[in-house]
């Protein structure tokens, strides 16, 4: 008697809202779905959902909050899976250097078919699974010098009951109904597809798998019901998007017709179970998604949505690959406008690292192995190729070759040899110590200005999201640097003495001091070899800890200052020799040497 009363309650709300009556109509044209009827969740009743406090949280105290995607864990992480965290770290360092309060999150996606197919494909219990695999997400974001502040996981507690909370909030907004639906799902994207978007014999276009027929009972979001708000926020706030052609992406999907999806699965135990409907779980995706949200909760409060919220949302900047655009730039706001919350400040959409032009992922099985790319060539030339050899937002291809090239070119000579054969001939002319302070060296030179012009072109280019732009500016010191060395030749004005050998000590001081900024400024890209070059120029661990953008200004070397004794800060990548007949390719000696390619210490002037 009870369930009769509660469905026809649920009936009735559902047919007063119009907009309900204009997605059903689109279902049943479009979709192949049959309306079911309503059975009431206790949560409608009892949600009061409060909307416009939560959309205030925008002044310019308010945190710098940064979110990677929650990785899946049905497999470990590979080289795509690592780039949006390298790019996500540098991006957070370069905005504490900054001076703003970070709050980097990451974590991963621990729920749903993929998963638990993964676990009993290894014979494990999900649980365990989950635990293994978000260890190594872990044990790799260390060795890559990732610095994030939460790592939230999916099958955390304190998630779950933020997810039930939001999911009430939006069944009390009435969003949510349940129906029957039949399409293709592709499993390894966890999401239904369209017919037209899939290549011959249902194969899903990213996965290169067949998407297989599903029909079922679920429970859909009224995702029609947020075209119009989605469009008026996009024409409003065209940044919200980024880069600008992925915002053409995105507006012609709402323009083709927004339709509702579904966010639950009843064939899915492994996951989180619908608040009052236990035999159904949340949609993967309706639950990662939260995991932004979740992951702001302190351990110390009591796990709920407001709290969380408090805690930094909205998010400043979501980074993520162009493959889950539409979940962050369509499913993502409209759930939050749902749910009377506000909506992430941008949403930035990566290329992919691509292998024979494909993208590397684990479903195809082409991946690159970050582990063995950090143990042979260290964190500090990983993080750099892939931040300045890709430029952020297209596609990039790798070659070992090119990475070997790249980081001997830039980081072992541009910058490891310019700063190790300057500290040499200061040795030799200047025992080690600074003869004036470097304000003074520079007076009358153009070298500073230029240097100051690069800066600010590299701080320019962080804070938009340029990395690759960045890196090449500060490289462009070095650069210059390397020509002021070559041009002025102080090795052979010490030979002279007197008045040309002060000039070429000042000259050393120059090039110390453009080597301080290089440090500072390319410390959110490689952070150990930052540290590396300010502790040979004389300073401490904690120094180099309390550096902020504005050392980049010009005159933070004083006379008197003593440098380190010389050592290389970067040692370079030895190219591998061919075999006697030359016919081996290069990339068979680094298995024969099985990872570790030799170590040259760089030549000193
Ligand atoms: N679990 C979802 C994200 C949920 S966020 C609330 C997911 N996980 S994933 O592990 O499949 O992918 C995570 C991220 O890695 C995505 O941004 C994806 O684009 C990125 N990459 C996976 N392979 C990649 C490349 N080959 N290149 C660059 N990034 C790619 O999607």
């Amino acid at each position: 008697m009870a369930a009769r009363i509660n469905c026809s309650i649920q009936n009735s709300l559902w047919l007063l809202n119009p907009l309900n009556s204009k997605a059903r109509t689109h279902f049943r044209n479009r979709l192949k779905f049959r309306q079911n009827l309503f059975s009431l969740s206790k949560g409608a009743m009892f949600c009061t959902c409060s909307t416009n406090n939560d959309k205030t949280n925008t002044d310019s105290t308010d945190p710098f909050v940064l979110t990677t995607p929650l990785y899946y864990v049905n497999a470990p992480p590979h080289m795509g899976s690592a780039y949006t965290t390298i790019a996500a770290d540098a991006i957070a360092r370069f905005q504490r250097l900054s001076g703003k309060k970070v709050v980097f999150v990451t974590g991963t996606d621990e729920h749903g078919e993929k998963i638990a197919a993964a676990a009993a494909a290894c014979g494990s219990s999900p649980s365990e699974h989950c635990e293994v695999i978000s260890q190594a997400y872990k044990t790799l974001w260390k060795d890559l010098d990732i610095a994030y502040d939460k790592f939230i996981r999916t099958t955390d507690p304190k998630h779950e009951e933020i997810v039930k909370e939001f999911y009430s909030r939006v069944l009390a907004n009435g969003d949510i109904y349940k129906a029957d639906y039949e399409g293709l799902y592709c499993i390894n994207c966890e999401e239904y597809k369209d017919e037209k978007e899939l290549l011959e014999n249902h194969y899903c276009p990213i996965h290169l798998k067949p998407c297989v027929a599903r029909k079922e009972d679920n429970y859909f979001f009224a995702l029609s019901k947020y075209q119009k708000p989605l469009e008026e926020t996009l024409t409003q706030n065209p940044d919200f998007v980024q880069p600008s052609f992925r915002l053409n992406e995105v507006q012609s999907w709402i323009k083709s017709g927004l339709r509702d999806f579904s966010i639950s699965r009843a064939s899915v135990d492994w996951g989180i179970p619908i608040p009052n409907d236990d035999k159904q779980t949340v949609y993967v995706w309706f639950d990662a998604l939260l995991g932004y949200i979740s992951a702001l909760s302190e351990n110390k409060d009591q796990p709920n949505l407001q709290t969380a919220v408090s805690s930094g949302w909205p998010a400043s900047l979501h980074l993520i690959g162009k493959d889950i655009l539409r979940f962050h730039a369509v499913y993502w706001p409209a759930m939050l406008m749902s749910a009377g919350l506000a909506i992430p400040k941008k949403v930035f959409g990566h290329g992919f690292l691509t292998k024979d032009g494909m993208k590397m992922g684990k479903s195809l099985g082409n991946t690159l192995e970050p582990n063995e790319l950090v143990h042979n060539f260290g964190p500090d030339a990983v993080r750099y190729f892939f931040l300045k050899e890709v430029e952020f937002g297209n596609d990039g291809d790798y070659s070992e070759d090119r990475f070997i090239n790249i980081v001997n070119a830039h980081l072992a000579n541009t910058i490891g040899n310019l700063l190790n054969r300057t500290l040499g001939l200061l040795r030799k002319n200047c025992q080690s110590t600074l003869v004036v302070d470097s304000t003074i060296a520079a007076e009358g030179t153009a070298f500073k200005d230029n240097v100051e012009k690069l800066v600010e072109n590299a701080r320019f280019h962080y804070e938009n999201l340029s990395l690759s732009s960045a890196c090449e500016a500060v490289l462009e010191i070095g650069n210059a640097g390397n020509s002021y060395m070559d041009e002025r030749a102080p090795w052979s004005l010490f030979k002279q003495g007197g008045a040309a050998s002060e000039t070429a000590a000042k000259d050393l001081v120059i090039i110390l001091e453009a080597m301080r900024i290089i440090a500072v400024a390319l410390s959110p890209v490689t952070p150990n070899l930052s540290w590396r070059i300010y502790e040979q120029i004389g300073y401490s661990k904690d120094q180099f800890n309390s550096a902020t953008w504005s050392d980049t200004k010009w005159g933070g070397l004083k006379g008197g200052q003593v440098m380190a004794q010389p050592k290389p800060i970067f040692a370079r990548i030895e190219q591998r020799a061919e075999t006697e007949d030359g016919s081996e390719p290069a990339a068979r000696q680094v298995e024969k040497n099985k990872g570790k390619p030799k170590a040259k210490a760089v030549a000193e002037a």
